[in-house]
């Protein structure tokens, strides 16, 4: 059987997409097919070309007046995508021609600490003055508002009284690192049961 195409969209470091990469370095069923980046020096497009994986470099007039790369991911047989810290909105017309197969992680829990502008740093600095006693990571489906669509899976961790953002930073990473791939794997045998029931992807 064919396997499952995944882009992997990044924009920073990319310590997510490695993880990512390296879980399905051989797996029988799912490949990441191609690393999406709107940064022409992002350390992930270091990680893709060490992996030779192929990668795309997007300009955003393109991605928000033109056709979001739908074309292009179509013709590398993309049937998945995973946003690994891409900081971009994602266009209706990519999600339209994706629909509910694109997934992102957050590195709070959400609904808290979403939304436009909540990225990174921020993130961890807007949960440490509010002293929450606990932060974590969510895996959320995509739709048109930033952070707001379905959760797929949470995980908690403790915030300690001397967290600096970077240290918060730190056990976040570690807790996105222990799931993301397994729960993109887990999605896409979900959807992929009920593509072999229905005939359709969607
Ligand atoms: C991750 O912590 C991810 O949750 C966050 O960017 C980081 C990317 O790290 N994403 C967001 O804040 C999205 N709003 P990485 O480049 O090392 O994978």
């Amino acid at each position: 059987m064919a396997k499952t195409n995944i882009a992997v969209f990044a924009s920073g470091a990319g310590s997510n997409a490695q993880k990512i990469i390296e879980h399905f370095a051989g797996h029988t069923g799912i490949r990441v097919a191609l690393v999406v980046s709107n940064k022409a020096n992002a350390g992930v497009l270091s990680i893709a070309s060490k992996n030779n994986i192929p990668s795309l470099i997007i300009e955003k007039d393109v991605f928000f007046k033109g056709n979001a790369y739908v074309d292009e991911l179509k013709s590398a047989s993309i049937n998945f995508i995973v946003l690994a810290g891409f900081l971009w909105k994602i266009p209706q017309r990519l999600l339209e021609a994706y629909p509910n197969k694109i997934i992102n992680i957050h590195p709070a829990l959400l609904p808290k600490y979403g939304g436009k502008g909540m990225y990174g740093h921020h993130v961890h600095e807007a949960v440490l003055s509010n002293k929450e006693k606990e932060s974590g990571i969510t895996i959320h489906y995509v739709n048109d508002k930033f952070d707001e669509g379905e959760h797929i899976f949470q995980a908690k961790c403790e915030v300690k009284e001397d967290d600096t953002a970077e240290s918060l930073a730190k056990r976040i990473h570690e807790l996105e690192h222990a799931n993301y791939a397994k729960i993109i794997e887990s999605t896409l045998s979900v959807l992929g049961s009920r593509q072999r029931r229905t005939g359709s992807y969607d």
